[in-house]
């Protein structure tokens, strides 16, 4: 506890208001902060107790400012298992949300498309997750402090927030589409079998983030929604080679539509 304290402490120290709403940006996502006004940008590496992001396409900055207004902080890069943290370090900001008065955490993440009728460059609102074959984030010690140690997993992703969303969704992209998103650990992306696998078992996207936060959030009481970009079809549903250059690229063409859709859900909240 002493460790989020400093960090708590240490950001306090920089800024006044804290907001109620945090947004994670997931990759090819960040230009989102471009947008934001009355910023205070801090870097990661400034920041005490705090990992720093190795992902190209991940800056490592945390932002407090306004979009249309609203008061947001904003995480510009996140933390993944595959670059070696472990899980607790990939979800320390989420617990660093919570002391510091966060009430709404909107999650966003690039992944592949394993639904047949989702397109690369969709969104998709993320309604439930599978992650059984990982282990869990709150494995170990319970930190009391922070929620139980058993908890119902039936609204991580809080489904009044979510109705809010689709409308919303439908506006600017003139569809919904929501979906279950597996996460794998990585950093391969997955093999064809392992796509029919996670198919079958009910996924409609697969990443590698997004479900350790979640799960956090879920524990401490964060309203949690989460928002995916289809930047690919997943591994053998079309004849493509993944790469991360692609996924980006993608990104960048869902970013107009994905910035809007924020904007518009958080004048909402
Ligand atoms: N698999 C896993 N993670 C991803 C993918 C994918 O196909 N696309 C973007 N992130």
């Amino acid at each position: 506890m002493k460790e989020f304290l400093e960090t708590v402490n240490f950001i306090k120290s920089k800024v006044k208001d804290i907001p109620k709403i945090a947004i994670v940006l997931g990759s090819g996502l960040g230009s989102l902060s471009d947008d934001a006004t009355d910023k205070i940008v801090i870097p990661y590496k400034d920041i005490p107790g705090f990992p720093i992001s190795t992902v190209p396409g991940h800056k490592g900055e945390l932002i407090f400012g306004k979009l249309e207004n609203v008061p947001v902080i904003l995480m510009n890069g996140r933390f993944h298992y595959y670059e070696g943290y472990d899980l607790k370090t990939t979800t320390y900001p989420i617990r660093i949300f919570k002391l510091l008065g966060v009430e709404t955490l909107i999650l966003t993440n690039a992944a592949g498309g394993i639904n047949l009728n989702f397109k690369k460059g969709d969104l998709m609102i993320i309604t439930d997750q599978l992650s059984f074959f990982a282990e869990s984030v709150l494995r170990g010690p319970n930190l009391d402090e922070f929620g139980e140690r058993f908890i119902d997993m039936s609204n991580t992703y809080d489904k009044v927030l979510t109705e809010k969303l689709k409308p919303i969704m439908e506006r600017i992209t003139g569809k919904v589409n929501t979906g279950v998103y597996a996460y794998m650990k990585g950093p391969t992306y997955e093999t064809p079998a392992e796509i029919r696998a996670l198919r079958i078992l009910g996924a409609d996207a697969v990443g590698m983030s997004t479900v350790p936060e979640a799960v956090v959030s879920h524990h401490c009481g964060i309203k949690t929604v989460g928002i995916t970009c289809i930047t690919n079809m997943a591994a053998g549903v079309e004849n493509e080679v993944l790469s991360h250059e692609d996924v980006k690229l993608t990104a960048l063409k869902c970013e107009q539509n994905f910035k809007q859709v924020i904007k518009e859900f958080i004048k909402e909240l």
